[in-house]
């Protein structure tokens, strides 16, 4: 694969690693260099601007439907091969994929992610990022792409913790969060300018139920 790699002893991923073992969620800042972020919020605008964004279903599978009241922000689907950012992306996840696979004993085979838009207004209510019938998704990897974001804009990522503890996400540029996808409830709260993300999920293997 062509772009960056990241080293499997890389301080970073023994943190992540050590965070998702201890309380299952970590927060990196400033994880992708600033570069990289233009580059994959650069192509997520123009993916939107060509008409390429869908708006979002809940669910999965033929039960999956779109539901304005539950979410409405547009995505799209990546595969590798789509750019040389989008595969530097991809180079990174799958340098934490074995990091985690070796710390955790998780048995991470894939990855599949979406950019993701949410227009004005733009929310998720909260959700757990397994399907009821589909258990294979068992960490969740969020990247921002939001240059200069407020918290007057709202669009944070709301955790809900241990103990109902509820932790803010601002939805800053280069900003990594990663949470186990069956255990932490989560939302995105009502943003008041337009705002950008790639969501991903790391499965482990399993039977498709469909
Ligand atoms: C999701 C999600 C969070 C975010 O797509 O499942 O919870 O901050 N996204 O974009
Ligand atoms: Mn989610």
């Amino acid at each position: 694969m062509r772009g960056m790699q990241i080293s499997l002893d890389h301080p970073l991923l023994s943190r992540i690693v050590d965070d998702l073992a201890t309380r299952g969620w970590s927060q990196h800042d400033l994880f992708l260099p600033a570069p990289l972020t233009r580059a994959l919020a650069a192509e997520c605008r123009r993916r939107a601007a060509e008409g390429e964004l869908a708006p979002a279903g809940v669910g999965r599978g033929p039960a999956q439907e779109v539901r304005e009241g539950i979410r409405n922000d547009h995505i799209q689907w990546l595969e590798p091969g789509d750019s040389d950012a989008c595969d530097q992306y991809l180079g990174l996840m799958d340098g934490l994929r074995e990091a985690m696979n070796r710390g955790l004993f998780l048995g991470l085979e894939d990855f599949e992610c979406h950019f993701a838009l949410y227009p004005p207004g733009g929310f998720y209510r909260k959700h757990l990022d397994r399907f009821r019938d589909d258990d294979r998704r068992m960490v969740s990897a969020v990247i921002y792409l939001n240059e200069d974001w407020l918290p007057e804009h709202g669009g944070q990522l709301r955790m809900t913790l241990k103990d109902n503890v509820e932790h803010d996400v601002q939805p800053t540029g280069g900003c990594l969060v990663v949470f186990l996808s069956g255990e932490i409830p989560h939302e995105v709260l009502p943003a008041n300018r337009e705002r950008l993300s790639l969501t991903g999920w790391f499965r482990r293997r399993g039977n498709e139920p469909f």
